[in-house]
């Protein structure tokens, strides 16, 4: 039991461990300790910043998808799965609907989708850039060359998000078909960050096969990484995937995640995500006290919500995007938390 406090400390001083170090943190892990590490988090996350948070206006603009991961709703093989694309001005609505709200970062997320060359991506990045000057343009849109990122960071996106889902080769292989490969998901996010990009990686907790060996590796990949942005959250069923009957990641374990990460990172950016808002009724609250910093709102128009289904029991697919940002904004008051009207650049970040 002493000897789980003397690794907190230990990450908490040196912001890393070994990789057996990790895994003991996580074997070990104690309610009492937990609650260590959690007040450490959060603490480190209100030196850095504030009761602030983050706030970027999703938009799920299509849900097409030429990938068949085992985990993942919206795979190519689930028939079951409406298929949506959102026009360019359904886009362009989305961010002035969030602009009004002072989201001042969009995030552009689809499924790996064919239907957009570069160009279109191109030509939406740059009109979002022309009407809203003044916000950061995140885009989320998977693998891709590098020539293409650079087309993309040219046109004004400035930030990328692409989980690497697991840094573990042989787990890799548990969650994804052949015809994926964990290199190139390594190359595409160290390509990405030697444009320019602020990126964001990450990893679903309690996924299947997913071991303590594999989190302290995703911890040590991070670490080699070292991204602007984290996103973890617990890995979900779907009810129309291989993955059906998989068991669900733990609030527990992901929140006992995000404060290793924040310790770790103490600057990053690190979302409480939709879905430890779907495992928990206060999820993401959770998620701010356990050193989170940014919540995603969905800014997708309330018909096609329900349609970007990575996961069973999505919360917030009934709302229009007023209703999401008034009820966030509710939710981070009554811990203490406000939402700003900023960009929320990670510190000190400027395009070169
Ligand atoms: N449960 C939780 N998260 C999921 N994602 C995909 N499918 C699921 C699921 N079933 C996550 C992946 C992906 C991100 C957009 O959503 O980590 O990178």
């Amino acid at each position: 039991m002493g000897q789980l406090r003397e690794l907190i400390d230990k990450l908490h001083q040196n912001r890393e461990l070994t990789l057996s170090e990790y895994a003991e943190l996580i074997k070990y892990r104690n309610a009492e300790d937990a609650e260590y590490l959690r007040s450490l988090a959060q603490d480190e996350a209100k030196q850095t910043f504030g009761n602030q948070i983050y706030v970027r206006g999703l938009i799920e603009f299509s849900n097409y998808c030429r990938n068949d991961c085992y985990y993942c709703g919206i795979r190519r093989s689930n028939g079951a799965a409406e298929r949506y694309r959102l026009s360019e001005e359904d886009i362009l609505d989305c961010c002035r609907t969030g602009y009004g709200f002072g989201f001042r970062t969009f995030v552009l997320q689809s499924g790996e989708d064919m239907g957009y060359s570069d160009e279109d991506i191109c030509r939406i990045l740059r009109r979002i850039r022309d009407e809203f000057p003044d916000c950061a343009i995140t885009l989320s849109v998977g693998e891709k060359s590098r020539e293409t990122y650079e087309k993309f960071y040219q046109a004004g996106a400035e930030r990328y998000l692409l989980r690497h889902e697991t840094a573990s080769e042989d787990h890799y292989r548990i969650l994804h078909p052949k015809e994926l490969s964990l290199n190139n998901r390594k190359r595409c996010l160290t390509d990405l960050k030697d444009i320019g990009f602020q990126v964001g990686a990450g990893f679903m907790v309690g996924s299947p096969g997913q071991t303590e060996e594999h989190l302290a590796a995703d911890f040590q990949y991070l670490r080699e990484l070292e991204p602007h942005m984290i996103g973890i959250g617990p890995f979900i069923h779907h009810k129309d995937t291989p993955f059906r009957v998989e068991p669900d990641g733990t609030l527990e374990l992901t929140l006992y995640c995000l404060s290793i990460l924040r310790l770790m990172f103490p600057k990053v950016l690190l979302p409480a995500t939709t879905a430890l808002g779907t495992i928990h009724p206060l999820g993401r609250e959770l998620g701010v006290q356990a050193g989170a910093n940014v919540i995603m709102p969905s800014l997708s128009p309330k018909s096609v919500r329900g349609k970007y289904l990575l996961y069973d029991g999505k919360i917030c697919t009934g709302e229009e995007a007023a209703e999401c940002h008034a009820c966030l904004e509710n939710r981070m008051k009554r811990i203490g938390y406000q939402i700003v009207t900023d960009r929320g650049d990670y510190p000190g970040w400027t395009r070169e």
